[in-house]
């Protein structure tokens, strides 16, 4: 994250630093896709269209008990939503702040100092930026790219790590991990396997390793409600795992770490099944146009099965982003090895579809 500007009214902290753990003052931070407000945002992933109907009537009937207590500290309504949505047992489900908080739960629960994680690579940056903050070790292991399309890298078991993170579909390629190879990895490691599954509606049914979670007792599953749902701002993820693994877990995490409006939301969302199969295959639908469209640029990417593209532009990836910027419409871009000649697009409504378009036309 950028620095705050310094009051110059206030003394230099100076001393007050040299408290700092060392690792914390000399780590970079997690930096997230800018939030602003006023664009046309395809650049953080979140869905472009509302949430339930159904998620407004609950704001609407908020009661002043909701506001004036504690949030139910076992989520015990979402767990029961999540369990009849899902088909696993109410005390399978850990909800966290977002599933960004699951993974700190998991962090914090299986990781000592010194031991290791492990995650193909390039993913998710926040896995990074956990590693550092409870000082762990982390193996990247690259992605086999052949013929566009990212394969997990064949060493991920071999690392000696205790926890292997895998984004599946991964972010920011949208690719997908077959899950006759997931559960392979699940039988190969001594260890835990997360399989964050942030993106998993837009794939193809069958993709989730949900269903399988009964024999892998070593498999933590996550899901979002950030995507999909369409409720980022709620911040709301869910953690399945071994009911065994889930009290342990609980124990971790912040007493009422899911606040009680984000938990009535949650099962508000759960409950309209026809609006989220409605969302995806709205997004579904956007995401075929705008591939049609982006492949007139002669730009490509590996199949997506997300709500996202990371298009290979070229040299000129950063001076689009920069330009697109400026005309106000906001992707993603790294200036990093592997990714700084690609472009992650979020998929957006028709008309946020068109405006970009418009824009790419001059620039391309
Ligand atoms: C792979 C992956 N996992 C987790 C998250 C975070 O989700 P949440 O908003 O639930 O914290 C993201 C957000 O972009 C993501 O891409």
């Amino acid at each position: 994250m950028s620095e705050p500007a310094r009051d110059p009214s206030l003394p230099p902290a100076g001393l007050a630093l040299r408290h700092l753990r060392r690792d914390i003052s000399e780590m970079q931070g997690y930096t997230p896709g800018e939030q602003v407000r006023d664009c046309i945002k395809l650049n953080t992933n979140e869905s472009a269209w509302a949430p339930s109907p159904r998620t407004r009537e609950v704001l609407r009937q908020v009661a002043d008990d909701q506001l004036r207590l504690y949030p139910d500290p076992l989520f015990k309504q979402l767990r029961a939503a999540a369990s009849s949505r899902y088909g696993v047992a109410p005390e399978q489900v850990l909800a966290g702040n977002g599933s960004d908080d699951c993974l700190t739960i998991i962090y914090r629960a299986f990781l000592t100092p010194g031991e290791r994680v492990a995650a193909p690579w390039p993913t998710y940056g926040l896995y990074d930026t956990l590693a550092t903050l409870q000082g762990v070790d982390i193996a990247h292991v690259d992605y086999r790219i052949e013929a566009k399309q990212w394969h997990l890298p064949r060493h991920l078991s071999k690392q000696g790590a205790k926890v292997v993170l895998v984004a599946n579909p991964n972010n920011p390629s949208a690719t997908l991990t077959p899950i006759e190879q997931l559960r392979q990895l699940a039988y190969e490691i001594d260890g835990i396997l997360v399989v964050d599954e942030a993106y998993i509606d837009f794939a193809p049914e069958g993709s989730s390793m949900l269903p399988h979670l009964a024999s892998h007792p070593n498999v933590i599953v996550l899901r979002t409600f950030s995507k999909s749902y369409s409720l980022a701002g709620a911040r709301l993820g869910l953690l399945f795992a071994h009911p065994e693994l889930v009290n342990h877990l609980m124990k971790v995490k912040d007493s009422y770490n899911v606040n009680a409006l984000t938990q009535a939301l949650g099962v508000a969302a759960l409950e309209d099944h026809d609006h989220h199969r409605a969302l995806v295959q709205d997004t579904l639908r956007e995401r075929t146009r705008l591939e049609g469209e982006l492949a007139t640029f002669g730009w490509t990417w590996p199949a997506s099965a997300a709500n996202f593209l990371l298009c290979e532009v070229g040299d000129k990836a950063g001076a689009i982003y920069t330009a697109l910027k400026d005309r106000g419409v906001l992707v993603r871009w790294w200036d990093r090895p592997l990714l700084s000649s690609k472009l992650r697009i979020t998929v957006g409504r028709p008309d946020q579809t068109e405006l970009l378009l418009k824009h790419l036309k001059d620039l391309v």
